[in-house]
Order: structure tokens, then sequence, then C-alpha cells
């Protein structure tokens, strides 16, 4: 029987690279560089199925191409706006995604972009790399502990919750949340707030935990200026979540404490004026990096596929 012929467009761990060359005609980026708009429409009209992740933009246009083939797209990710979820739909495409196998590890990023954040790690640490250390000192570099102080969940899905149960019981925040739905059990005790700039203006950390994608971000610029300018905010959802521009407006100036960012709107691209900054720590979208967690993502990717081409149920679909 021939088996249906994939493309995985970057590099996944080793497991699972095995698994799929065992169960299709797979095809490997070993060289893990990122596909132009063109080779991934390529591989749209050239394969039964694609595995893409959070780095390449699967537009309308390319789904509604002339012989587009592919009639499955196991992403790799559990956010799912590099690809156009309507235009698939429309095309009778099914897409798949990756949830909670990543949930606790982005949860502990944000923890620790709000701890670095907070604690002003990434200013010590430049400052001691830099030679500029003179020694210990009572009254230099003096962060904000997070005990008492309020977080504020924009978002209170999975990773949502999973950040304000670590920041609840291993730090004693108060939680404060928005969600567009009810949360039925939030895991914690947390108090559920009108709006989003309602938690933006009563909470010391926000924690954003939305989906990007949108026409416009969920948080706006105008939600941005209701901060207080001691609060700091992290984001470990999509960069087009929050209005990156008046992000930076507000940190550079000194409208709000700073920031811990894992993820911006436009990457790889990190704006200058972003990286000058020293009240704001930045990561490059590791929120579920670890060996355990992108190789878990790897197999329930595999696991959507065996089910799509097995014409069974699948496991995660988006649509
Ligand atoms: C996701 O899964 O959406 C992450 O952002 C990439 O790991």
């Amino acid at each position: 029987m021939t088996q249906p012929k994939i493309l995985v467009t970057r590099k996944l761990t080793d497991p699972v690279e095995r698994r799929l060359a065992e169960s299709f005609d797979a095809t490997f980026n070993p060289d893990d560089r990122p596909l132009s708009p063109e080779a991934l429409a390529d591989a749209l009209r050239s394969h039964d199925a694609l595995v893409p992740t959070v780095s390449d933009r699967i537009t309308a246009a390319m789904l509604r191409a002339e012989g587009c083939r592919v009639r499955m797209i196991a992403n790799v990710g559990v956010g799912y706006s590099n690809i156009d979820i309507a235009a698939a739909e429309a095309a009778g495409i099914a897409v798949s995604n990756t949830p909670d196998v990543l949930t606790d590890a982005t949860a502990d990023i944000a923890m620790l972009l709000i701890l670095s954040a907070t604690r002003r790690a990434f200013a010590a640490e430049k400052m001691l790399r830099e030679g500029r250390w003179g020694g210990f000192s009572v009254v230099d570099g003096l962060g904000t502990g997070l005990q008492g102080k309020v977080l504020g969940i924009i978002g209170m899905g999975r990773i949502g919750r999973a950040t304000a149960r670590r920041a609840a019981a291993g730090f004693g925040m108060q939680i404060v949340y928005y969600n567009r739905s009810p949360v039925e059990d939030p895991g914690v005790e947390a108090r559920r707030l009108e709006s989003i700039g309602d938690v933006m203006a009563a909470a010391d950390v926000v924690s954003v935990h939305v989906p990007g994608g949108g026409a416009a971000p969920l948080v706006t610029a105008e939600h941005i200026t209701r901060m207080k300018p001691s609060a700091h905010l992290v984001n470990t959802a999509r960069g087009d979540s929050i209005d990156q521009a008046a992000l930076i407006e507000a940190l550079v100036q000194g409208r709000i404490a700073g920031a811990g960012l894992d993820v911006f709107a436009e990457e790889p691209a990190v704006p200058e004026a972003l990286r000058a900054l020293e009240t704001v720590t930045l990561l490059p979208h590791i929120g579920s990096a670890t060996q355990e967690v992108r190789t878990a993502m790897g197999h329930l990717a595999a696991d959507n596929l065996d089910a799509f081409f097995a014409g069974e149920t699948l496991p995660c679909r988006v649509v």
C-alpha cells in the first residue's frame, strides 16, 4: 500500500521523525531552515499532508490555490494562528493542533518571565557579565516582590490557569482574570473581572494567554494605558495578541515598570527599541522548549495524522 506523502516543514525531535518515517512517505527538513512562502505553496500542491509549526504562515491564497492536494495539516503547536483556519475549513482541509502537553512548560516560562521582570534579573546579569558589578549593595538593583501582589490573567484557558496556580500556590499572589466565556473551575481562588481593561488596571503583573491571529490585537493600546506605572506585563501567547507598538511606547516612556516577552509580532524580528530596554526580559519563543514537551508535541501531531489517514476521529481537531 502506498504511504501518504507528507512534508514536515521544520526539524522535529529524533523519536518523532523516526516514527513519521515509518508510517509515511515523509520529507524532512534536516537543516531546519524556514520554508519560503513559495516552497510552502508548492508543498501544498505536492503532498497529502503537511506538518508545519508556528513559523510557517499558511495563507488563504495558498489554501485556495488550484491544485492544492493537501487534505490534512497537523500543526506542531497549540496555537494555530499561523494557518488561515477559515480558508482551510472552506477547502475541506482538516487541521489539528497539540494542546495540553505544553501547558506546564509554558506556564513555567510565564513564571520565569514574571520573576525575571519583577526582580530585574536581566539588568543585573547584564551588569555582572559586562564587569560592572562593584560588589554587594543594600540599595542597588532592587526589584519588587510578588507576595500579596495581584496577578491579572488575560485568558483563563489551560495555560492561564496553570500560571495562576503557580503564582498563587508558589508565590502567594492574588489572582484576577478576564476570560470571554465563563470559567467553571479556575483551579485556584480567583476573581473574574468584567473586561481586559479592568484586569490591566487592577494587576501588579499582567500575564497574557489569549490567541493571536485576529484582525487586531486583543490587548489594545487603550488597555495598556490602564496599567499601573509599577506594573509589569508578560506575554507567552502570541506577539500579535497585544499591541506591540503601544507596549514599546509605554515601556520607553516609563509608563509601566517592565515586561517579559517570549513572543513577538513579527518573529524573528525583535524591535531595537525593545532590545535596548533593561527593564524587559526577552526570550526567543521557548515557552514549550523542553526535550520532553517538543517530543510529546510531535507525537501528538503524528497521532492526528495516523487518525486522519485511518479515517478515525482526530484527537485534537481544530477544523
Ligand atoms: C505553541 O504551541 O503554540 C507554541 O507557541 C509553540 O510551541
